[in-house]
């Protein structure tokens, strides 16, 4: 079997590779990244000169080369690619509009030309928009965006939606919360802080910290995918969550307790705009269909995370120099 796998060289991507490699030896995986700020060969360093595994530097809205992968025929894909920090959709949209929307679109025709027979969507929790402090998503949740990262999300869903009904393309959707685990850019929430806490600088939370996010360690989130990819049913949406939510002060406080450091390391700063106040994952059909479920508590996720970026810290330093300095101290320092 042979899958193609876009913007593998990212947390989420470089994680399912790994754990795909480790569970299927027999499987050949071909990467197609375009290597962005977010993309680290680095991630994957262990998987050069293994002969099932081939990477590809290349734009996902690029046709030719897209044109030229499908062309091998993969069993599957899985689409991870994509434009993905909040922030970063907030000053400027116009890439996650390229990445996420018309790349989807690329990857869909050539995928429908080839007649490619499982196509992966890979989408978020974000999509629903934001919750009262009851209640959860469920795949039959309106779709309600408020960023323009979760908007692009949305729009790239219903593309393939449309591919389904209109050409009875065989593609599935993932909708998952927020992942935690190793190689995570540090721009994102949980790296950021892990990250400011070991250098003993300050922690910022947005607004009151009292933002509630389901958190799902990154192996369960590629076990659920690989199930979806093997069982699940064309054209179905499935939510993947973990019944985990934490406030991020809460995540902040244990990250600190975990680091011994101090709670006066928290600096409370100007709330994004537009920010969605809860998230929460009705995970009943993926149990129930595909027999997942969570199987890491957040509390040993988080010390075990915690203590795979104190064991990396070059490779933090390494990603948190030149373009991210700029970027945040352009962010968080006049606040
Ligand atoms: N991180 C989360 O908590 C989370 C939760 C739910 C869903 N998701 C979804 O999972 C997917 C992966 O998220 P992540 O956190 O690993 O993202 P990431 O930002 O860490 O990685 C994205 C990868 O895509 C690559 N990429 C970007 N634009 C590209 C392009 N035009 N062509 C080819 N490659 C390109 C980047 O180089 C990078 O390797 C995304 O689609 C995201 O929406 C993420």
């Amino acid at each position: 079997m042979k899958i193609l796998v876009t913007g593998g060289a990212g947390f989420i991507g470089s994680n399912f590779i790994r754990y795909m490699r480790e569970v299927y030896p027999d499987l050949f995986i071909t990467n197609l990244d375009k290597l962005t700020y977010a993309g680290n060969l680095d991630n994957l360093r262990d998987l050069e000169g293994d002969s099932h595994y081939r990477f590809v530097r290349g734009d996902i809205c690029d046709l030719q080369i897209v044109n030229e992968l499908m062309s091998a025929r993969p069993d599957a894909v899985i689409h991870f690619a994509a434009e993905t920090h909040v922030d970063r959709s907030i000053h400027e949209a116009r890439s996650f509009v390229e990445t996420n929307v018309l790349g989807t679109y690329c990857l869909l025709e050539a995928a429908r030309e080839q007649r490619v027979e499982r196509f992966v969507q890979i989408s978020t929790d974000e999509v629903y928009g934001s919750l009262p402090p009851s209640g959860r998503f469920t795949e039959e949740t309106p779709l309600s965006p408020n960023s323009p990262y979760s908007a692009s999300k949305a729009a790239a869903d219903l593309l393939v939606r449309s591919y389904v009904h209109t050409h009875r393309f065989p593609a599935l959707i993932t909708r998952c919360s927020n992942n935690y685990g190793a190689y995570q850019f540090p721009e994102k929430f949980l790296p950021l802080m892990i990250n400011n806490a070991r250098l003993g600088k300050k922690l910022p939370i947005y607004g009151d910290g009292e933002n509630v996010r389901d958190w799902l360690f990154a192996r369960d989130h590629c076990r659920a995918i690989d199930r979806v990819m093997r069982k699940g049913r064309v054209g179905e949406i499935y939510n993947i969550g973990g019944h985990n939510e934490w406030q991020n002060i809460e995540v902040a406080r244990l990250v600190l307790k975990e680091l011994g450091k101090p709670e006066s390391l928290l600096q409370f700063v100007q709330d994004r705009p537009g920010h969605d106040r809860r998230y929460a994952i009705d995970a009943g059909k993926i149990g129930k269909e595909l027999d997942w479920k969570a199987e890491t508590k957040f509390e040993d996720g988080l010390r075990w995370t915690i203590r795979w970026y104190l064991e990396h810290e070059a490779w933090l330093d390494q990603v948190t120099s030149g373009d991210y300095r700029t970027y945040y101290e352009r962010m968080y320092a006049k606040r």
